[in-house]
């Protein structure tokens, strides 16, 4: 039976990268869904402004887990202005696709990697980033459902 799923979905799912935390991160995010629950946590090391290392650990589906790997691994060696720029679309591509319904779990990780870019900022430099309020980011969720 077909899942629907590109095999480099299903690769990423079964066998995940940067899968963990850094203990001594430069930056945390957390995000959830609240439609479905999972959760989603990520964690930057940044050296002059580049990121050096990305760990995350998803409570959640297969892919929101896929997505996270893929996008830990988007993000090393990018500079936090680039990072910003990832979005989930860029992370569905790099993994071949994504269901048509499974899209808002890639949302999820795009916004962990905002949320620890936000993170990192306001450490740095006590302002974060401007925050999608939960509604845009429910409409944005819709839009790709
Ligand atoms: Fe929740 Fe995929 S179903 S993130």
């Amino acid at each position: 039976m077909s899942t629907g799923y590109s095999s480099k979905v299903m690769e990423h799912f079964a066998n995940p990268r940067n899968v963990g935390e850094i203990p001594d991160a430069d930056g945390v995010g957390k995000v959830g869904n609240p439609v479905c629950g999972d959760i989603m946590n990520m964690y930057i090391k940044v050296k002059d402004g580049v990121i050096t290392d990305a760990k995350f650990k998803t409570f959640g589906c297969g892919a929101a887990i896929a997505t996270s790997s893929m996008a830990t691994e988007m993000i090393k060696g990018k500079t936090i202005e680039e990072a910003l720029k990832l979005t989930n679309e860029a992370v569905a591509e790099a993994l071949g696709g994504l269901p048509k319904v499974k899209m808002h779990c890639s949302v999820l990780a795009e916004q962990a990697v905002r949320s620890a870019i936000d993170d990192y900022l306001r450490r740095t430099t006590g302002k974060g980033l401007e925050m999608k309020s939960d509604e845009e980011l429910h409409e944005h969720e819709m839009a790709e459902t």
